[in-house]
């Protein structure tokens, strides 16, 4: 039953459990054309509680369809954040006549512990799945890795580093990231540690991926490491920030060029808008594929508790290809829509060559379903003026964001944008993404699903993703110059994704 909440505010694409809370997604995997999503869930209520872990798969990175739960809290503790890998060659044994082990390792956190005032009550534990990840079965000797009386010891994310030829797991403590390697995900032995002097500190490293990538139109590979953190987010509250070096098996260095950046910026983060978190990416996608896939919790802890919505909590982003680029002596990671959601886009308006001033309607009459489309628009003849997208209802609710050419920055607005009174953190500021020089043209790729907007700037070298809850459907979207300065609509394609729902 499609209740007036789920028509109001559960998106169409974007993956959202039936009922119940969610946080991180977890243990990402590809196998036989199935891509598995696990996230941090509590069936029993719409807010935090007792961790297990839920599973959705999809075929097409679109279309989700949930699953019974995957892994239970235990006598160890709750199921936190971590990740799961494809044991082709049985490194683990756990495999049976033939049967390729999936191997899940987590944090158990022990919340009992935890109260008698312990400090050592994270731990990390596995468990395997003979059946391409429906059911799963915990390791009798865990937990694999106790605790070294770390407060903060979590989030294990392990990938087979080929290079070295170990798995190797990153993992977040409260100021840095450790690293430790295993020949059969069960004895794991502690590298090295990163970061404690690099990067944001204004609160808690959680949720950290590892991983080698490719240099875009180059032959050169980098290591990245995505380290979320919360709070320290630019904007406020949870975010993503990344470093970008070399490792040699145990250790991982800044790059030069990567560091420089940091002297001129404190972080750099993934997405500058503020609900995109402790995102990872997917392990075994095929070779022949190549691609590196992300997904994170479009949520921000300092408010996702108390959202309004009542049957469930909190969406997922939409998995998007991360690729690594260095331009103008700066390394950076973008990210943009999967392709996938080329297959899902039906009707479109196309437009090209318009010139405005002042104010433009993007979708006119209603014959396109603004909560379920993506939007690809390509200005130019920019000038120092701000470029407003305004996503608006018949009530005067709006979603601004754009460009503003004067002072050099990104920007999203949501304090006009519908229901706000559930958190005053919520709207309290504007979320801005600096840039360095007035952008005389401009390619906007706008994601909107109902109650959240996606917007990668300049094939995603820049990246805001944010939440609003309009109390009726949004149903236009333009855009406006401040100056009345004459801009070029180069081109406009409108395009509906086509949903079951
Ligand atoms: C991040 C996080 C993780 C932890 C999980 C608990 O959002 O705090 O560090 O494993 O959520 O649900």
């Amino acid at each position: 039953m499609v209740t007036p909440e789920d028509k109001l505010c559960r998106p169409n694409f974007h993956f959202t459990p039936k009922h119940g809370w969610m946080n991180d997604p977890n243990g990402m995997f590809f196998l036989n054309g199935k891509y598995h999503l696990y996230f941090q869930y509590y069936p029993k209520d719409n807010i935090w509680g007792p961790m297990h872990w839920g599973h959705a798969v999809s075929k097409d990175l679109v279309t989700w369809a949930e699953q019974p739960i995957a892994l239970y809290p235990d006598d160890l503790g709750y199921i936190f954040s971590g990740s799961a890998v494809v044991d082709k060659n049985n490194t683990s044994g756990f495999g049976k006549e033939g049967k390729t082990p999936i191997v899940a390792i987590f944090t158990y956190h022990n919340a009992q512990a935890e109260k008698e005032g312990k400090i050592d009550y994270q731990t990390q534990g596995i468990a395997y799945s003979l059946d391409e990840g429906q059911t799963w079965t915990k390791y009798t000797n865990n937990p694999v890795l106790k605790n070294p009386r770390i407060k903060d010891f979590r989030d294990p994310k392990v990938i087979w580093d080929q290079q070295h030829q170990q798995w190797l797991m990153a993992l977040a403590t409260y100021e840095k990231t450790l690293f430790y390697s295993s020949k059969n995900l069960k004895d794991w032995k502690y590298l090295s540690s990163f970061g404690e002097d690099l990067g944001n500190h204004d609160g808690v490293w959680e949720c950290p991926d590892f991983f080698p990538l490719k240099v875009e139109n180059t032959n050169e590979t980098k290591w990245v490491l995505l380290q979320s953190i919360n709070p320290g987010h630019i904007n406020g509250g949870s975010g993503t920030q990344y470093f970008v070096g070399d490792f040699d098996g145990e250790r991982f260095f800044i790059d030069k060029t990567f560091k420089n950046q940091l002297e001129k910026n404190e972080a750099v983060w993934l997405d500058y808008g503020r609900d995109n978190y402790a995102g990872v990416t997917w392990s075994n996608i095929p070779e022949s594929d190549g691609r590196k896939l992300f997904i994170g919790w479009i949520s921000n802890w300092e408010y996702a508790q108390v959202v309004p919505t009542e049957t469930w909590r909190s969406a997922m982003t939409i998995p998007r290809e991360l690729k690594l680029k260095k331009f103008n002596n700066e390394f950076i990671i973008t990210s943009q829509p999967v392709n996938e959601f080329n297959q899902f886009k039906t009707k479109e308006i196309k437009k090209e060559n318009i010139v405005f001033s002042k104010d433009f309607n993007l979708i006119e009459g209603k014959n396109i379903d603004i909560n379920k489309s993506i939007i690809e628009v390509e200005l130019s003849n920019l000038k120092s003026d701000i470029y407003t997208f305004t996503l608006s209802n018949n009530l005067d609710e709006k979603l601004k964001f754009g460009i503003n050419n004067k002072t050099l920055n990104y920007f999203i607005d949501r304090s006009k944008s519908g229901n706000l009174s559930f958190s005053d953190k919520f709207a309290n500021t504007v979320s801005k993404a600096n840039f360095n020089h007035l952008k005389s043209k401009i390619k906007v790729e706008i994601v909107i699903d109902k109650t959240s907007v996606e917007i990668f700037y300049n094939e995603g070298e820049t990246v805001m993703t944010e939440i609003f809850f309009p109390t009726e459907p949004f149903e236009n979207l333009s855009i406006s110059t401040k100056n009345n300065s004459e801009t070029l609509l180069k081109t406009l394609i409108v395009s509906q994704i086509k949903t079951s729902k």
